[in-house]
């Protein structure tokens, strides 16, 4: 049998082994008598053979993947707002139940929360498939149907049917044929793939129960160039009155958006009286 230590690189590394281990205990326990044996292993080809399986383990470990830390962490210890959940340091918010619908419809939102400027800063284009994810009863969907016009169209996510079907009540009202619900699941929108030009979240990323999977589904949902933009009470700025859970900062945003290289964050708005916009787009495909 050939097992010249020349022919490969792991039998050079046993033969350079063996070198080392020669004078060591560890010849020992392999069998040899350092005493009395005057044969090199390089010489006794069955005992070469026995130095290289035993580093077998040894690479076998080395190529081992590291057990992945889990997404999420829970603590008993919590803000009462929250769910208990951790993700990336940051506790998620309790969802807002669909009898709270009547709060997102109140008059002084336009004074607190200036959603038509908002809607300029998204940039809205006429013919544009535009994702309203967590639309509670479409205050913002509604806004936007008359921009995309008759080519374009909204899709309407929630995972609240009582909150679809106030938004099919108003879509049946005013005559709207370009917004249409989606019942999406807490890990899944359930939008189309690569057919998204804008996903609008407003106040809702935070008290999503899976924001990971959520995430790398909505980045899916993207054309190339498509932007996903993350409204969200500013938590950098203690006079807007919104509990803590429901706030977030600009920094902890991008943290966990890092992840999905697919998107890089374009820029952040921070015209709103309460809230920033911060906008990710999505890069165009790796060419070969
Ligand atoms: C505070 S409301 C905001 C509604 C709307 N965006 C607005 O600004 O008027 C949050 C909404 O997000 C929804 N929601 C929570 N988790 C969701 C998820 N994983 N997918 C879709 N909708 C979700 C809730 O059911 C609720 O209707």
């Amino acid at each position: 049998m050939d097992i010249s230590p020349e022919v490969t690189g792991v039998k050079r590394f046993a033969k350079r082994f063996s070198e080392v281990i020669y004078t060591d205990p560890f010849a020992r326990y392999l069998g040899y008598d350092i005493s009395t044996d005057t044969q090199h292993p390089k010489d006794n080809p069955m005992r070469l053979l026995a130095l290289a399986l035993l580093l077998v383990p040894v690479f076998a470990f080395a190529d081992e993947p590291k057990p992945k830390k889990p997404k999420y962490e829970t603590k008993e210890n919590h803000d009462p707002d929250g769910i208990g959940k951790f993700y990336v340091g940051r506790e998620i918010a309790q969802v807002m139940g669909h009898r709270a619908a009547g709060w997102l419809e109140r008059p002084e939102r336009e004074k607190e929360e200036a959603p038509t400027k908002l809607l300029k800063a998204l940039d809205v284009k006429e013919g544009q498939i535009i994702a309203d994810v967590g639309a509670g009863s479409g205050y913002h969907a509604f806004r936007m149907s008359p921009l995309v016009g008759e080519k374009g169209k909204i899709l309407a996510v929630d995972i609240q049917q009582e909150m679809l079907d106030l938004m099919k009540a108003k879509a049946k009202k005013a005559k709207l044929t370009n917004v249409e619900t989606i019942l999406g699941t807490e890990t899944d929108p359930k939008l189309p793939v690569g057919e998204v030009d804008l996903i609008i979240l407003v106040d809702v990323y935070h008290e999503f129960s899976h924001p990971y999977e959520m995430a790398e589904k909505m980045v899916a949902a993207l054309k190339p160039g498509g932007r996903i933009a993350f409204v969200e009470f500013r938590l950098e700025d203690e006079t807007v009155p919104i509990k803590l859970v429901h706030k977030m900062t600009e920094r902890q945003v991008i943290l966990e958006m890092a992840e999905f290289t697919d998107v890089e964050h374009d820029k952040t708005i921070k015209t709103l009286p309460w809230q920033h916009i911060i906008l990710f787009k999505k890069k165009a495909p790796k060419k070969d």
